[in-house]
Formats: C-alpha cells, structure tokens, sequence
C-alpha cells in the first residue's frame, strides 16, 4: 500500500469528530483553517463555534464591528489574523456578492489568505488537489522519508510543497490534506511518539536511523529582543481607570491596554514616582502606587519577550477621559491584560 493509502485509512479511523468536517461551505472552512493556523484543533474549537453561532455567513461577519471580532478572537493572538479576516468578509460580502473564490489561485488573492489557506480551502471546499504544508506535515513528511533541508529555507518551503504534492491523493484531495495533518497532531507527535503502532512504521527512515528527534531540521534565524512593558493601572474615587486603543502598527493594534511605559531596563520601585513619563502623564497629580507582581510576567511572542510589570496606581481624578472597572471586559485586548484584569479585579 502506498503513502497516501496507509494515511487516508487511517485517518478514516481515526480522526477526531469536529464540526468543519461536516461541511464544505467554504465560509466555514475558512474560519476554521485561519483559527486552526493559531492554535490545535481542541483549542480552536470553541472560538470556531462561537464565530459560527455569532456570524453564520459571511454577510453576518462583514457586518460586525471590528471591536466585537477581536473580542471574540482574544486569546488566540497574533491579532492582524482577526483584523484581515473582517476585513476579508467585507470583501468577500461586498464584492464578490458573499460567493467564495472557488480555486487555488483566486483565493490567494484574498487579503489573508496564504498558500495554506488557499491550499486547504481548494482542496477541502472545492476538490482541488493542491497539497497544505503546515507544521505536522513538515514534521511528517521530513521523518518518514528522512528530508535533511531546512524547513524554514527557501529551498525547504519549495521542497517541501513540491513532496506533499507528489503525494497527493487526486480522488480524495480534502481527505488527504486533512489525514496527514491529523496523522502529525495525534500519531507522528514532535515529542515520544508511539512508533511501534504506527502504520507508516515499516518503511519510515527516521525510525530505521533512530532519528525521529532529529526532524525536521530547522533554521536557527529568530533573534528574540527583550522588552520592558510597565502598564499604569489607574483606580480613580469614582472606580473609574484608563484603558486605551492601541493605534501603532503591530500585533495588538487596536486593542486595549493600561497606559504603557516601555523602558529600557527594568523598572525600580523607588525610580517610579520620579520619571518624567509619570509624572507628566499625571500631570504632577498626587497618588499612591504599588506594584502588582514583584516578579515580572514573561510573555513570550516569536521575536520578543515582554517583562511585564502592572503599576497600581491610586489617585483622586484620572488625568484623561476613564472608563467604569466594570465594564473593563467590554474591550478586546491581549491575553497578558485580560489575565491580569481577571485575577486583580475578578470581574
Ligand atoms: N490543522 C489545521 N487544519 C486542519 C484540518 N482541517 N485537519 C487536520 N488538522 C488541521
């Protein structure tokens, strides 16, 4: 039995039941490939249902408010992902009178939408047989026919696209696709796989070379910068804090944050109330500060790690427009806030 064989019969016993694989609409299937690109299928799960039952059809999303499509993507980040998924649905509404693209090609041209996305819509929507490259098929097709290129090369990403097409089952385009990505989730795992039941077991040379740890074999480019984010978390007599827009480009445009002092180095206790930042954003205000976490929160994003620190920060009147506590939940905002708001203010 050959590759694609072995993978499709598995798959068929073993895929996991999920709501996408019930429909060929392409409007669904696009919402789950752009969630799943953030996260594994379990996760992404409930946020594809919850875009289902908000926005049912792509008129529905492309009427929304962009605050409430980013309120319902909190969590998943890398947020230009939301923001380019409405702004696709408008187009796609608008434009294209809510008909999908219905090949490779043309749905490449959708703000968005990559070679995998295009690649996993064609094929699963409308029976194309062009071949998805995302991480497990990396993973699977460098173990199993023990591909040395780096992934992450130009030569590797051509490589690798032109191998998974080679293989492609041209009956079943959407089952193939969606079988060898499974196959990379559940039996072909980065860490301890289960080699002796796995079907492809008998011919897969990373085995024979004792080498699954091995693959696939990447390059390493990213230089990963230290940042120093300080957020002023305003409590005013009248309950009421400073939460704003983030309008610079970036992954958390347009969401909200505390007011934020980026610093150079970490920031100390007793420099707080002298900086000029401070005091110029209070406007020479009385106030009482302390620091919510002594330790900085770490959050890590591909090129950065941020060291967080919340600055609580009491004072009679804010020094700009506020917001009620209460209604802080109302505002999309990255994960790093939307923790600390649960824990400090358990709202
Ligand atoms: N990962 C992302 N999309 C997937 C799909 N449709 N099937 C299996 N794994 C996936």
């Amino acid at each position: 039995m050959n590759f694609n064989k072995i993978l499709t019969i598995w798959y068929s016993e073993h895929k996991r039941d999920m709501p996408w694989r019930k429909t060929k609409n392409p409007y669904y299937i696009w919402l789950s490939e752009i969630i799943l690109q953030q996260t594994q299928i379990a996760q992404g799960r409930p946020y594809y249902d919850a875009f289902v039952s908000k926005y049912p059809t792509v008129f529905d999303l492309a009427k929304a408010e962009e605050i409430d499509v980013l309120k319902l993507w909190q969590g998943l980040g890398y947020y230009s992902r939301a923001r380019n998924l409405h702004a696709t649905s408008k187009h796609i509404a608008n434009e294209l009178d809510g008909i999908f693209p219905n090949t490779y090609k043309e749905l490449m041209k959708l703000k968005g939408v990559g070679d995998y996305t295009a690649s996993a819509i064609a094929s699963i929507s409308f029976n194309e047989p062009t071949a998805v490259v995302d991480g497990n098929v990396y993973r699977v097709l460098s173990r199993y026919f023990g591909v040395d290129t780096p992934i992450n090369s130009t030569k590797g990403i051509k490589e690798f696209k032109a191998l998974a097409t080679s293989l492609m089952d041209h009956q079943n385009p959407s089952d193939y696709n969606q079988a060898i990505m499974e196959f990379g989730a559940l039996q072909c795992k980065p860490k301890n796989p289960n080699c002796s039941i796995c079907p492809l077991n008998k011919s897969c040379v990373a085995l024979q070379k004792n080498k699954i740890n091995d693959w696939p074999i990447k390059l390493n480019k990213t230089k990963v910068s230290t940042k120093y984010f300080n957020f002023l978390v305003l409590l005013s007599t009248d309950k009421k804090t400073i939460f704003e827009k983030r309008t610079d480009k970036g992954i958390w445009q347009n969401l909200y944050q505390f007011p934020l002092l980026e610093t150079d180095q970490k920031l100390k206790s007793i420099n707080f109330k002298k900086h000029p930042f401070i005091q110029d954003f209070l406007e020479n205000r009385p106030f009482e500060f302390s620091l919510y976490n002594n330790k900085d929160i770490v959050h890590k994003l591909s090129h950065q790690h941020l060291h967080t620190k919340f600055w609580i920060i009491e004072i009679d009147n804010l020094p700009q427009k506020g917001i009620p506590i209460k209604d802080l939940n109302h505002y999309p905002t990255s994960i790093l806030i939307s923790n600390f708001i649960d824990e400090f203010f358990k709202i």
